[in-house]
Order: C-alpha cells, then structure tokens, then sequence
C-alpha cells in the first residue's frame, strides 16, 4: 500500500479528522442501538465506499448495552459514478445481497449521500422485498443538490458541497485509505489520469 505521504500536495484540507469521524459513527451506534433493541438486524453496507463505516459500525454497535440482539453483516455493490467527479445519474447493480431480507430488520449503511439516487434506487429494491423494518444510515450527508427527496434515518456529518475523499471515498479509486474526509485541490480533477 502506498504511505499516506504519496498524497501530499493533493489533499487541500482535512475536514473532519480521524477522531470526529470515530465520534460520529459512535453517535450513529447508539441510535441504531436504541431502535433495534434486544431485535435481530441486519446491516447492508454498499460497496465500496462504505466498507470502512460498516466495519466500524458493527464494532461500535457490537459495544453498546442493551442494544440489538443479533447483528448480520451483508453487501450490496452499486455503481453510480464511474470514474468520474461527477453523478452520471445512472445507478446499476453490481452485486446483490447474499441473503433474504424479507422479515428481516434491515438497516442500509451508506458512505454518502449527494444526489440521493442511491439510495433511493436502494432502498427501492430493498423495500419491494418486503423487510420488517428498512431504514438508512448515512456517514456523510452532502444535502446540497439532491435529484430525489430521499429519506435518512441516521446521519453522521455533514459535509461541505465539495468533492470529498478518506474513509472509504476515492477519486479515481485512491484516497480510499486514509482515515480522514479531506478535499483536493481543484487542479487534481484537470490533471489526474488512471
Ligand atoms: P448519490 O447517488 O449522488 O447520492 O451518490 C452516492 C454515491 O456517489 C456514493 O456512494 C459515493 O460512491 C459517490 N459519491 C458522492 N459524492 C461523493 C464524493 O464527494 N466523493 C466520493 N464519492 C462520492
């Protein structure tokens, strides 16, 4: 893996530190905690992005007194942006869950919200399998140019109206790796190739 100092030069500010994102996803936790109480749930994290958030998800919820009484771990992979900085406004599929939802309490972990078309692709398909309860959780909330009004049970931060990356968010698959939100400098998107 390359060091997080390949980066610099790049990254044009951090936005919220490895710390504050720890604090959100424990704040997120708890909500979760509370409304699942002594129920099993299955949480549903969306490929990529969202693989770091879900992992620390489920430890945080794994810690908390009293909360579900069971937790499954699930993925779904989708595609919205290709390699781009920008929504093309088309959501595929690109791998399904791997187990039933029907009957099931079911909580959708996402890294980010921005357009909202995801998620409202997702909960869509989701809910027409008929969950006992479907709810969203979002890491990171972008509410500033949504396509559809998309409903968010549970949020963490949210974040400026920029192209972000860190903590499971990539430009052109990199930046996934490190544990901070940060915000390139412009010029990256004119001169970074694959
Ligand atoms: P939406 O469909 O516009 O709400 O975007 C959801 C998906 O787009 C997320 O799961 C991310 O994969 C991607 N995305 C949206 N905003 C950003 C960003 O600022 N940085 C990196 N990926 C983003």
């Amino acid at each position: 893996m390359k060091p997080l100092e390949t980066y610099d030069g790049t990254i044009e500010r951090t936005l919220f530190t490895q710390q504050e994102i720890a604090d959100a996803i424990e704040r997120l936790a708890h909500s979760i905690a509370a409304d699942f109480a002594g129920q099993p749930l299955l949480l549903i994290g969306v490929l990529k992005g969202a693989l770091y958030v879900t992992v620390d998800l489920v430890r945080a919820l794994s810690t908390v007194a009293g909360g579900p009484s069971e937790i499954h771990v699930d993925y779904m992979a989708v595609s919205s942006y290709g390699n781009e900085n920008r929504s093309s406004g088309e959501v595929r599929m690109l791998k399904d869950t791997m187990q039933n939802i029907a009957g099931r309490n079911v909580v959708i972990v996402e890294d980010i919200v921005d357009n909202g078309l995801t998620l409202d692709y997702l909960q869509g398909i989701l809910q027409q399998r008929e969950p006992k309860a479907l709810k969203s959780c979002v890491l990171f909330d972008k509410p500033y140019n949504r396509r559809v009004d998309v409903h968010v049970d549970y949020i963490g931060l949210t974040a400026p109206d920029a192209f972000v990356v860190g903590y499971g968010l990539d430009y052109q698959e990199a930046y996934r790796n490190l544990p901070y939100l940060a915000q390139l400098h412009s010029w990256v998107f004119s001169e970074k190739t694959d």
